[in-house]
């Protein structure tokens, strides 16, 4: 059942960084906190209740797309299994899985992605899926994991991302749960990354300039 998300404004300004607690080593490269920990949590906690409510004593496979979603993923199942152990009547029994996704980058045009490692995705067949994501873009990516996944003939397919980002160019798609949707601002903390810094952060920051020029690839 698709609900309504936490929508954060575009002219949200979180809080200051003084507030909370930052790692020394990123003080300089963000802008505000955007979302922080224990509101992750908190809305988690939510979208595992709604999960469970949904699912109601059927197995479920829930599959982490790596690396980004691994925090919302591990947090999400853990309050699943506390479900579980306090609902005497109704159980989630659950299975574990991973996945990693690359895009071909030197072809934008078409935006087609590889699985390139995790689980065998024939362990699939006839299962209820759960795609944990942490973030959903454009759509783009998340439309072409589900043709993925659909030749694998699950019996149920689902979307969870913690984020979905208001883009001009998206294509429409929408999870069936979202935690938060936030601003066209690059995002980073609680496993996202840019360019694999800053997921050493509990907290979901908006990344800022010096951040941004800090960490960036050097091209050859
Ligand atoms: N942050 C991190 N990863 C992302 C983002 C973002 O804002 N958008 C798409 N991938
Ligand atoms: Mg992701």
């Amino acid at each position: 059942m698709s609900k309504d998300c936490i929508k954060i404004a575009d002219d949200y300004t979180g809080y200051a960084l003084s507030n909370f607690c930052v790692p020394r080593h990123y003080e300089e490269d963000l802008e505000n906190v955007l979302i922080p920990w224990g509101l992750i949590q908190d809305r988690t906690e939510r979208l595992a209740r709604d999960i469970f409510q949904d699912i109601r004593d059927e197995p479920l496979t829930a599959l982490c797309v790596l690396k980004g979603g691994y925090r919302f993923y591990t947090d999400l199942l853990d309050k699943l299994t506390t479900l579980n152990r306090f609902h005497a009547s109704v159980s989630v029994q659950l299975h574990v899985d991973f996945i990693r996704l690359k895009s071909y980058e030197n072809d934008d045009s078409t935006g087609d992605i590889r699985v390139i490692g995790g689980d065998n995705l024939s362990n699939l067949r006839g299962h209820n899926v759960l795609v944990v994501e942490d973030i959903i873009d454009t759509g783009r990516t998340m439309s072409r994991l589900l043709a993925i996944l659909q030749k694998y003939e699950p019996k149920s397919v689902k979307v969870a991302s913690l984020l979905v980002k208001r883009r001009p160019d998206s294509t429409g798609y929408r999870p069936d749960y979202c935690g938060f949707e936030v601003p066209d601002k690059f995002v980073v903390g609680y496993a996202l990354d840019y360019n694999e810094y800053f997921r050493d952060l509990n907290h979901i920051c908006v990344i800022n300039d010096t951040g941004k020029a800090k960490y960036k690839i050097q091209q050859n």
